[in-house]
């Protein structure tokens, strides 16, 4: 095992930042030293990296992935190799994936299908959430045999009819089982019977564009699925953590009902931060004319930015009504795969990249001034560390933790779009041409440099499975 010295560093946590070197041995930090001070003698190590002047933070978890997802009649872009080195290019060392059973499917069939996918081929760490569908008897008794296997969060989908939709009653049963195993319960909250309504009749209507596909899915739809979610979960006696948030009005279901004292979470991703149903959906190019929107279509859809949806959700990360952002990483490329909804939104797969770009687009979130840097080291590696059952381990520099870390410039710049930062498996950027004030200099995965000066010097298969335990924000 070798030792490697992070020298000269400011090093940030959830709680404040502190001059220190950072010593490693091996795969695990094992000392925070003060600048100038020997302790115990002087310090040596056979390798040296110089962090002066540069930020050194736990390195990012990315709790919502779909790599390889078959979705939509196609598959999300991305495999685990290439999803997972474009993760590590941006500073991401850990991500969570979601196994999918589709209604019909076995769990523990599908379960054993992702880590044959997975094996061998990860740049970094990587851990599974699972997706229940039709909740059967078996998807009870397969649960808790997940929860033994480190699977210890279900998502379940209130949208998606016939292919993931759980109806009220699958969704109470399975958040009874959470309640009895301790699991986190996951929630796709938007009504899936009203939407497919709405869209049937915006099409019928002739309106076919990216555009209507935030149209169609209100946020009506998301604020009263978000709630029937909660009430469900109260009943149910579980704990439940909401994905993919974009409204509002949803928001302050969730802030709402942690007022009461439930244990109630909710995640916003990237896109819901930045982008918006006018400028993005509504795009038209000369390449793909009004298709150009098809690159954001996802659910839930991007919000109006009249309705002030952007900026209620940086001031619940602010106020922590919500708790976490992931990317809900799930691309598809515009050539053969969005374009399949061609002169029909509804048969756009629904999904965009970027795990690459969440720590940089976090870190602009400090530098305009929206979170403090520790809000931004508690968003992006200590929470889901906690949410997720691996604190310790990982989202945290100190010794006994996986040294994972992330040596961030804040006097770099980083120029994201194709041809440019772009390494995930997708032929185009949902954020081409923004300008992050910061840089991803070096990435440490359990000890191991895995992104300096020269770029990724990863590999796949040095990413290993995770088997988390329950969530540590759970009594
Ligand atoms: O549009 C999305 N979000 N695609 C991925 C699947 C999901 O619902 O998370
Ligand atoms: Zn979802
Ligand atoms: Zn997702």
């Amino acid at each position: 095992m070798s030792t490697l010295l992070i020298k000269g560093g400011t090093v940030v946590s959830s709680t404040g930042r502190v001059d220190a070197d950072v010593l490693i041995d091996g795969e695990r930090i094992v000392a925070l030293i003060a600048p100038g001070t020997e302790p115990l003698g002087p310090i040596t190590a056979e390798k040296t990296i110089d962090a002066s002047g540069k930020y050194v933070f736990p390195g990012g978890i990315d709790a919502h992935t779909h790599m390889e997802m078959p979705f939509g009649g196609t598959s999300a872009s991305d495999t685990f190799e290439t999803g997972s080195r474009a993760a590590a290019w941006g500073g991401t060392t850990t991500f969570v994936d979601f196994v999918v059973q589709y209604a019909g499917e076995g769990v523990m069939e599908q379960y054993h299908k992702w880590h044959e996918k997975a094996a061998g081929n990860c740049a970094i760490d990587y851990g599974f959430h699972q997706i229940l569908s039709d909740v059967q008897d078996e998807s009870l008794t397969a649960m808790d045999e997940l929860v033994a296997e480190g699977v210890t969060s279900f998502k379940l989908f209130m949208a998606y009819r016939g292919v993931l939709l759980s109806d009220d009653g699958q969704i109470l049963r399975a958040f009874q089982k959470g309640a009895q195993n301790g699991s986190l319960m996951m929630m796709h909250a938007e009504n899936g019977s009203v939407i497919d309504v709405l869209v049937g009749q915006t099409l019928a209507a002739g309106n076919t564009s990216p555009y209507y596909h935030g149209i169609s899915r209100p946020w009506q739809a998301e604020e009263e699925a978000t709630h029937r979610a909660i009430m469900i979960a109260d009943i149910a006696g579980a704990p439940l953590y909401v994905v993919h948030v974009s409204a509002k009005q949803a928001v302050e279901q969730i802030a709402a009902a942690r007022d009461r004292g439930a244990n109630v979470f909710g995640e916003t991703c990237p896109q819901y931060l930045y982008l918006s149903l006018e400028e993005q959906l509504a795009a038209v190019s000369e390449q793909w004319g009004e298709l150009e929107g098809a690159k954001w279509v996802c659910s839930t859809p991007l919000r109006s930015r009249h309705e002030g949806h952007q900026h209620h959700l940086w001031q619940s990360l602010r106020t922590n009504d919500i708790q976490m952002v992931s990317t809900d990483h799930c691309p598809f490329c515009m050539k053969e795969q969005k374009e399949m909804g061609r002169g029909d939104f509804s048969k756009i797969p629904n999904g965009i990249g970027s795990i690459e770009h969440r720590m940089d687009l976090m870190y602009q979130g400090v530098v305009s001034g929206q979170i403090t840097l520790e809000r931004f080291v508690e968003l992006t590696s200590t929470t889901p560390a906690r949410m997720f059952g691996m604190y310790g381990r990982k989202g945290v520099i100190a010794p006994g933790a996986d040294a994972d870390i992330v040596i961030y410039d804040p006097a770099g710049h980083t120029s994201i779009g194709v041809g440019k930062t772009h390494h995930m498996n997708m032929d185009y950027s949902a954020y081409e041409g923004y300008e992050i004030d910061g840089h991803v200099d070096f990435v440490l995965s359990r000890g191991t440099v895995i992104v300096d000066e020269t770029g990724y010097v990863g590999h796949p298969g040095h990413g290993k499975y995770i088997k988390r335990g329950l969530s540590q924000y759970l009594l």
